[in-house]
């Protein structure tokens, strides 16, 4: 093997236990099927919405609505599915961005087991059903007072489909 190899695998070898090493600060994710509504929606409703809700949105954030959560706050998107540890949401409840960082912002952290259902959830792809929220956040460019009067289109007939047998014969040629 030519030096320069060895050593870019070298460094290759040195990113990728950074990456543990992080990753390994971190409490284990939960084995079990994790669910939005049972597990991960009451640790955000009794711990976060208070700062990042209806009332408050710190860092332009809010955790009650699908679709301003994904979307994120002053740092972009804090989930990305299927790699909790990457995910700014579970760096941030773990500490790895520093005490002053540390959400909640207020009270005890988190639990070893809140954050482990947290991370099983965002690698388990981050599901987060629609309908499930209290909330309904519109973007205003959304909302109808917005959007030019029109006639509702005619509902799509339910009738059976004509199945009229082609003549035509398959073959192309
Ligand atoms: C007491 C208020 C408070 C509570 C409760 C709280 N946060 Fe925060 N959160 C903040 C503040 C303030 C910031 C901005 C921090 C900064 O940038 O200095 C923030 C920022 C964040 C950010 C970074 C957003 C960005 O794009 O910059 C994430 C992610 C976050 N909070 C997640 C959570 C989660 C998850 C919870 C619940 C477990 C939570 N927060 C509870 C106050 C709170």
């Amino acid at each position: 093997m030519k030096l320069a190899e060895f050593k870019s695998l070298g460094l290759a070898a040195a990113l990728v236990s950074a990456v543990h090493l992080r990753a390994a600060e971190l409490p284990p994710a939960a084995t079990r099927p994790v669910d939005f509504v049972k597990d991960v929606q009451p640790i955000l409703s009794s711990r976060c919405y208070e700062c990042h809700g209806e009332k408050k949105q710190k860092a332009e954030l809010r955790w009650d609505a699908k679709g301003a959560a994904l979307k994120g706050g002053e740092h972009g998107a804090p989930i990305v599915p299927g790699r909790s540890a990457e995910s700014l949401i579970i760096q941030m409840v773990a500490g790895l961005k520093g005490d002053d960082l540390r959400m909640p912002a207020k009270g005890e952290p988190l639990g070893a087991e809140q954050i482990g259902l947290l991370r099983a959830w965002i690698d388990q792809g981050a599901v987060w059903p629609d309908g499930v929220d209290l909330v309904k956040v519109v973007d205003a460019r959304e909302h109808w007072a917005f959007k030019a009067p029109g006639r509702p289109a005619p509902p799509e007939s339910r009738g059976p489909k004509s199945e009229i047998p082609s003549t035509r014969s398959s073959s192309t040629d």
